[in-house]
């Protein structure tokens, strides 16, 4: 049986979330736009899925506007954004996922100003630096992930919207990775807009929602229907929406109880790990996601490394799984400062909630076992 430990990239279907959705995926789950009884079920089952997802995060259901996923959710609130208004400045920390730094490399090609803030060793936020940007004429756009899908580390939105006080940007949270995981509180925090996956949270793949209220004004970004108060016409996709909000409803009940069984197993895979020579486990000093664990192996390839664990049936991930396949280093590590040959070995162990002691063991001796045979491999080559 494979040993799953790559939760971040994504978890498995609850099997209880299955069971919402089957309903909506057999027989005639009318057009939610219908105005027949199917269409009207339909129609409800996806009010019922909103106000969960609105539940998770403390917003007002009409805040959720349901999308395909975290990457369509980002597009629409950076794209979205900007039709809305003349090119100004954005400013994005340098470890956002892709999805936000990519859209906005695009509105850099048309005549955007793309601001880049800088983290610590630890990943987090240099304050200062944002500080520094906040003078800045026409900034229009903050965008700061809540908590990093590579290292874990949780960024302190608290200060950075005190820091903001006077500013008149928008402030956007990618909290993909942090629902689930820790408590995650829209109005609190106090953004403006909020990106949410459902398959990190157990859910089924091709659901998501930007959390935004109404006086956000935001272009569409796909005209049709009218669907999702016109933000993002076509017919949705209802049992994937359906077990999204059951995903979430989950997520807040059993959130307690899954963040603390996660702490307890990667404190334990982190004291194994301080065992083995020439680990380096990253962002240990900042605040993290509690299953969240980026280390390297002092001279080991990350990528190397993972397809050896794959041999063995063990998932893990090198670097941000969305970007693998790159042979570039994680552009987190580097913006954290890390020497390129190092973040060259980086693997990233991300646990979930079915996971268990067995699995730690198991994942560090297999680790242990594969490292020994790489560094034979390196010496034999090196012998020729
Ligand atoms: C932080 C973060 N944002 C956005 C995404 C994209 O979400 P989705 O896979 O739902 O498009 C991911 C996926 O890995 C992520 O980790």
């Amino acid at each position: 049986m494979t040993l799953y430990l790559d939760h971040n990239a994504t978890t498995p279907l609850d099997e209880r979330v299955l069971e919402a959705m089957l309903p909506y995926l057999r027989g005639s789950c009318g057009n939610p736009s219908s105005r027949h009884l199917q269409g009207r079920l339909a129609r409800s089952a996806i009010d019922q899925a909103r106000e969960q997802v609105a539940a998770l995060v403390n917003a007002h259901p009409g805040q959720v506007i349901f999308t395909s996923g975290g990457t369509e959710a980002n597009n629409l609130a950076f794209k979205g954004m900007a039709e809305r208004c003349s090119p100004g400045r954005i400013a994005v920390s340098a470890v956002e996922h892709p999805s936000v730094l990519e859209p906005a490399e695009r509105l850099a090609r048309h005549d955007w100003q793309i601001d880049s803030i800088g983290v610590d060793s630890d990943g987090r936020l240099r304050l200062e630096a944002l500080e520094r940007l906040l003078h800045q004429a026409d900034l229009k756009l903050i965008s700061i992930m809540l908590a990093n899908n590579e290292t874990g580390t949780i960024q302190d939105l608290n200060s950075i919207k005190e820091t903001m006080a006077e500013c008149g940007a928008l402030l956007h949270s990618d909290a993909v990775q942090a629902v689930g995981k820790m408590e995650v509180d829209f109005r609190r925090l106090g953004v403006d807009l909020m990106t949410l996956s459902s398959h990190k949270i157990y859910g089924p793949k091709g659901a998501g929602a930007l959390i935004a209220d109404r006086s956000v004004g935001l272009e569409a970004q796909m005209d049709g229907g009218g669907q999702e108060r016109g933000l993002r016409a076509g017919t949705e996709n209802v049992a994937a929406i359906v077990g999204f909000g059951r995903a979430a409803e989950l997520a807040l009940s059993e959130l307690q109880a899954n963040s603390t069984h996660m702490l307890e197993l990667r404190n334990y895979l982190e004291s194994k790990l301080a065992e083995m020579s020439g680990v380096v486990c990253f962002a240990q000093q900042a605040e993290r996601l509690p299953n969240t664990l980026f280390m390297s192996v002092a001279g080991v390839d990350g990528e190397m490394l993972l397809m050896q664990m794959d041999r063995h049936d063990t998932a893990i991930s090198s670097g941000s799984a969305c970007a693998s396949g790159k042979t570039e280093p994680s552009h987190v590590l580097v913006a954290m400062g890390v020497d390129k040959g190092l973040a060259r070995g980086a693997v990233r162990i991300s646990l979930g909630k079915n996971s268990s002691r067995e699995d730690v063991d198991s994942f560090c001796r297999l680790l242990a076992k594969v490292t020994d045979e790489m560094a034979q491999m390196g010496a034999m080559m090196a012998n020729g």
